[in-house]
């Protein structure tokens, strides 16, 4: 028999991979409510956690000297959530109050099929805002299919324009994808794109102006991020170039810059517009400037530890809880009440009392 065209149309434009979707069919299936335990995730500094960043693999296509060694050894993938474990982890997430996930890594697009994970997401109701977090060099393959399965927010990692500093900074050639990628995610349609480049000294100031030109001519709003004590190499504080310092320079060189109203949305950018009207720029200065007195943020790293902070060095495995002939939900409420519960004031990188988690970025999520 012939399908008709309108079903046709809503048949998913990318592969299919049957063991991606095991049993789960949209729409989702209701949760048990006889240990439907909620309440907001309040921590004992008042802040209400509504923010979980989920790493979905620990694998990579670049290997950023600030975030991973460059023989790292990757996580077995038998050892990784489920997008149908992923999935029923959110769903407990929401009755505590989490409204935001953000997908990361690794890189996020080495998962196969992410656009069904995507697609997963958006069935959930109380879920208002879904975004990604990539390093760019698959999006020419995947913006499309994620546009269509209902992502919206998109930030890309890009550290320099130069191909020669990408290289170096990347130790891989893929800087004409990165740049491929992101007009492929424009043309998806894809409202806002952020692109987010790491600041360091030594290496960064060259890149700045460039950078902030390249997004202007582009409509992306470019983010610097200050560097932080969580990858591979050895971190100095002198080798943190400032926002404050990248400010001056975009001020000199390009046109100077109005702030544009505080963190009240608990983003992590202190934004500035432009005084000539020509787009934004946005610091997030975890170091001189931390972020931490505003945290609403959670994380799931891509085996399934439940982590509060970046920095954290205790996680909670909810994996147990998951991977079971029916998933515990009263423990996973446990868990998310606990973890928020016992979250520390903040990150303590700027003291001599820093200790510096076992984990590098690529294993927890940006
Ligand atoms: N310091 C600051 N940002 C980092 N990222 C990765 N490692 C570091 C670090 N040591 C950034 C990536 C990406 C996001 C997920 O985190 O560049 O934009
Ligand atoms: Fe990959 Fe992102 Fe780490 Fe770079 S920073 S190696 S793109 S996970």
């Amino acid at each position: 028999m012939r399908i008709p065209p309108r079903q046709l149309i809503s048949l998913p434009i990318w592969p299919l991979d049957a063991t991606a979707l095991s049993s789960g069919s949209l729409p989702l299936a209701p949760l048990p409510t006889d240990s439907a335990a909620t309440g907001e995730l309040v921590d004992r500094f008042g802040r209400r956690h509504d923010n979980l960043r989920i790493s979905v693999t620990d694998r990579c296509n670049l290997r950023c000297t600030y975030c991973m060694p460059e023989d790292v050894v990757f996580q077995d993938r038998s050892a990784l959530l489920t997008f149908e474990e992923i999935t029923t982890f959110v769903r407990v997430a929401v009755r505590h109050g989490i409204t935001k996930v953000r997908l990361t890594g690794g890189e996020p697009l080495m998962r196969r099929d992410l656009p069904i994970l995507v697609q997963m997401l958006t069935a959930i109701p109380e879920l208002t805002d879904i975004g990604l977090t990539t390093n760019g060099v698959l999006l020419d393959r995947w913006a499309e299919p994620l546009f269509q399965a209902g992502l919206r927010r998109l930030n890309v990692s890009l550290d320099t324009l130069d191909p020669a500093r990408f290289r170096q900074r990347t130790r891989r050639e893929e800087r004409d994808r990165v740049l491929t990628g992101l007009q492929a995610a424009r043309q998806a349609g894809f409202p806002q794109i952020k692109v987010n480049a790491v600041a360091i000294r030594g290496e960064t100031e060259q890149d700045i102006v460039p950078l902030a030109r390249f997004c202007r001519a582009q409509g992306f709003a470019l983010r610097f991020i200050e560097y932080m004590p969580i990858g591979a190499e050895p971190w100095e504080r002198e080798k943190v170039l400032s926002a404050s310092e990248i400010l001056a320079m975009l001020s000199r060189d390009i046109a100077p810059l109005v702030p544009l109203g505080d963190r009240a949305d608990h983003a992590p950018a202190d934004r500035f517009a432009y005084a000539d009207g020509i787009g934004e720029v946005g610091m997030i200065a975890s170091v001189t400037h931390p972020f931490c007195t505003h945290c609403n943020r959670l994380r799931l790293t891509a085996e399934g530890k439940l982590r509060n902070c970046l920095f954290a060095l205790d996680e909670i495995d909810i994996k147990p809880y998951l991977r079971r002939a029916s998933p515990d939900i009263a423990a996973m409420s446990t868990a998310l009440v606990h973890s928020t519960r016992t979250k520390w004031a903040g990150h303590t990188f700027n003291t001599t009392e820093f200790v510096k988690p076992t984990r590098t970025m690529h294993a927890i999520g940006g």
